[in-house]
């Protein structure tokens, strides 16, 4: 099957190259001619396990190209929308403008029938519209349809995620647009993964309400581990006793600087603006809440760290371990360890980064940082360590030799990774929230 995948970014990247390791034609466009370039060469322009080789195999094989022209994409019989659809600026609604471009710049292509699947991220009811424009505006007409399939793939885990997905959500209109998915994920379903067939605005909602119920989780953790605190309890005994619930389950249950990236904030936001539109707002103020309480988070992270420092960040220098927004990915979208560390520099700590991957991309973001090339370079004569990213390169740190390195031994531990009794062994403070001793 001929496929066209618009927008190459962490989405559409991943999804294009596993769709040609699955045995399909495929063409990538994307309107960055770098990112083009890059994808072109074989190579991912992100970090993300097991990719540059499905994008080195593909395009060597020539079944997976990647061009910055749209017309490339014409005689595709199935469409992939996987533009980016983030917070629209001054509203915590979706910025769909994107989207709609390339709609509007994909369907004076389309004049043979094919389908058309949204798989960028949206808020329900936004597939009837861009229906409506394929249906006007497209050649072929009525002969082009629309179907929304939401992409669950987890960064850090997207190449798995997309081979093997938990599940296949398919939002479609007729029976032969549930073939032609069917067509496209031919190999997950034969290894059995189970397919949902529905219509396109529960499939529309099956992402953004994946989401929020995520966010809610860490959002509900996180004041588990306040009260803690206020209580004098210990948050991680709690979490490990909750998690061996069954109901429950462990996952998703470790306190922290609270959750970031290209998707959870914006998604969450974004949910609770459409419901608001939708004349749902007042159970809406459930995920605003769900908000407020992960922003919480950085600042009390800040606070603690002030507490830490005598009273003021200022004068002081700081190691922040981390910058991606979590561990495995180079993405600092949104990250909370990047907010902590601009927040700590604005307030006059003189702040030295280090991450194993996001480096160049901290760079970009805060170009104020100053980023280290390890962790023995970032902590130097530090007053205080943050781990504000939970890589296992930080939570198998030897806190003996790095207490060489500080000028005092006093840690964060932003997201609850360090073996503490080990560094309180080896002679440091340890601090964390919801653990009282902060
Ligand atoms: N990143 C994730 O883990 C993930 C997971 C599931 C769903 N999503 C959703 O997928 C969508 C894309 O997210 P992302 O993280 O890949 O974003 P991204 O910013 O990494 O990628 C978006 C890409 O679209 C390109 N683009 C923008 N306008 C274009 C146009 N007119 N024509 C062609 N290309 C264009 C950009 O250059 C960029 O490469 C969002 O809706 C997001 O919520 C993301």
């Amino acid at each position: 099957m001929l496929i066209s995948v618009v927008g190459t970014g962490y989405l559409g990247a991943t999804h294009a190259a596993c769709l040609a390791a699955c045995g399909h034609e495929v063409v990538g466009v994307d309107t960055d001619p770098d990112k083009v370039a890059r994808l072109s060469s074989g190579r991912a322009p992100f970090v993300e396990p097991g990719l540059d080789e499905l994008l080195g195999r593909g395009v060597a094989s020539g079944c997976l190209t990647f061009t910055t022209e749209l017309a490339a994409a014409a005689a595709a019989d199935v469409h992939f929308l996987c533009v980016g659809t983030p917070q629209m600026p001054g509203s915590h609604a979706a910025d769909l403008r994107a989207l709609e471009s390339v709609v509007a710049a994909l369907a004076p292509h389309l004049d043979r029938p094919c389908l058309v699947v949204g798989k960028s991220t949206v808020p329900v009811g936004t597939a009837p519209r861009l229906a409506q424009v394929l249906r006007e505006t497209a050649p072929a007409g009525d002969a082009v349809e629309i179907a929304w399939n939401p992409e669950f793939l987890r960064e850090g885990h997207a190449v798995e995620d997309s081979l093997h997905p938990d599940r296949l959500v398919l939002g479609v209109q007729s029976d032969p647009a549930d073939q032609v998915l069917r067509e496209v994920y031919a190999r997950a379903i034969v290894d059995g993964v189970p397919v949902v067939r529905t219509d396109l605005a529960t499939a529309e909602l099956a992402k953004v309400s994946a989401n929020a119920m995520l966010a809610a989780r860490i959002s509900l953790v996180n004041l588990l581990a306040e009260v803690c605190e206020a209580a004098d309890a210990d948050v991680a005994d709690l979490t490990t006793a909750l998690g061996l619930d069954r109901r429950i389950g462990p996952q998703f249950l470790r306190p922290g600087i609270g959750y970031g990236g290209g998707c959870l904030p914006k998604d969450t936001r974004a949910f609770a603006a459409r419901a608001e539109e939708l004349g749902v707002g007042v159970p809406a103020g459930l995920l605003r809440e769900v908000d407020t309480v992960n922003m919480r988070q950085r600042a009390r992270t800040i606070d603690l760290a002030a507490r830490v420092l005598g009273g003021s960040p200022r004068g002081h220098r700081v190691a922040v371990l981390g910058a991606a927004f979590k561990a495995g990915s180079d993405d600092v979208r949104d990250s909370p360890a990047l907010d902590v560390a601009g927040t700590l520099q604005a307030r006059g700590a003189d702040v030295h980064v280090y991450d194993p991957e996001a480096g160049d991309n901290a760079r970009r973001a805060r170009p104020g940082l100053r980023v280290e090339p390890s962790v023995e370079a970032a902590c130097r004569d530090a007053d205080l360590v943050l781990v504000l990213t939970e890589w296992e390169e930080f939570a198998g740190l030897d806190p003996v030799s790095l207490a060489a390195v500080v000028r005092t031994p006093a840690v964060l531990d932003g997201r609850l990774v360090l073996p503490v009794d080990k560094w309180r062994a080896a002679g440091w403070d340890v601090h964390a929230l919801g653990r009282g001793s902060g």
